[in-house]
């Protein structure tokens, strides 16, 4: 099963056969996570696996019915496991669903429990895949599959913190008015309560947000506005999950962003969670951190400078997914 071997093809590219992203899971998340990859051409076969074959085959039509409108070139589905054979990158979204007041880390114990069945069956099947996990809580899911898998951490990582960090630049775009591709602003730590906003080195275009001033409203970006901005996004998914059951759009789109970052090769900063080794001091724990995502996966990690707060805090959320991966016997 383990692959002590690091991943470093370019599949597309290195093989010259098609690429091809494998999720796994045909729920809300991982249907949404197909149709945005599938849009966004992120490779030309996508297919989905799931234990109910009848719901990944139906997902997966409805999607491929749409094919002559994206730059994708099949979409299929399937309950064999087998259908994951030769995909460069796998996705993992399958597992419990968040209910109204539960937290991420509430879905530890029944979520590991599906992974020690789950990651195996991928490492078989496609040993020479990418795996990213996007299942609850995936820092400590993530943390679990390196661990079960044996394989390097460029090979194993999570969405961790990018869609809270794309949340984050949506908010700061609103209050500024300036897009949102031109803030650059992360959330490391924890995907779930005690993340942590990077607001000493954000930027704004190149101003730095601190030197930011007015916001659109005539209200001074300060601490205070920095304070609920970060709390929004820790509660944005509360407030999806109460209106709707469940957020899937937004991570669908999050995924395929991490995807096209491998796949195309782009060299992206983006906030995956990986195994940090040493990162400001901070060892063995799968948590979200700024990182350099391209053919080899989850690359260097950024070091940001970091204010006392944010050091504490990061310390904290680090300390926080150690005792839950120990509680779990990891
Ligand atoms: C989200 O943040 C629930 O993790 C999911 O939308």
């Amino acid at each position: 099963m383990a692959n002590p071997k690091t991943q470093t093809l370019y599949p597309g590219k290195a093989t010259g056969r098609p690429s091809k992203i494998a999720i796994i899971g045909a729920g809300a998340v991982g249907t949404a996570t197909a149709y945005a990859c599938a849009m966004r051409g992120d490779a030309r076969d996508i297919v989905l696996y799931d234990i109910n074959g009848s719901k990944a085959s139906a997902e997966a039509l409805d999607i491929a019915h749409g094919i002559q409108f994206t730059p994708c070139g099949s979409v299929e589905g399937s309950d064999d496991i087998e259908i994951i054979k030769g995909a460069d990158l796998v996705i993992v979204t399958a597992g419990a669903k968040q209910k109204p007041g539960q937290s991420r880390l509430d879905l530890a114990e029944s979520t590991i429990n599906l992974m020690r069945k789950i990651t195996p069956q991928i490492c078989d099947v496609a040993p020479d895949a990418f795996q990213m996990y996007i299942t609850n809580p995936v820092d400590v899911v993530t943390y679990a599959a390196l661990k079960i898998s044996g394989m390097p951490r460029n090979q194993v990582f999570g969405s961790g913190t990018v869609l809270d960090t794309s949340r984050l630049r949506y908010l700061v775009s609103k209050h500024t008015g300036v897009a949102t591709q031109n803030i650059h602003a992360y959330i490391a730590g924890e995907h779930g309560d005690s993340e942590v906003a990077l607001w000493s080195s954000a930027v704004i275009g190149n101003v730095p947000l601190r030197h930011w001033g007015l916001t659109v409203d005539g209200r001074l970006f300060d601490a205070e506005l920095r304070d609920q901005i970060a709390e929004e996004v820790v509660n944005s998914a509360y407030k999806i999950i109460d209106g709707k059951g469940a957020t899937d759009k937004a991570i669908g789109l999050a995924a395929s962003s991490i995807a096209g970052a491998i796949l195309r090769d782009e060299n992206r900063v983006l906030s995956v969670c990986s195994l940090l080794e040493d990162w400001n001091g901070i060892s063995d724990v799968v948590m979200a951190a700024p990182t350099l995502v391209d053919r080899n996966g989850a690359g260097r990690v950024l070091e940001p400078p970091l204010t006392l707060k944010e050091r504490d805090g990061l310390n904290e959320s680090a300390q926080r997914l150690r005792d839950a991966a120990r509680a779990l016997g990891l």
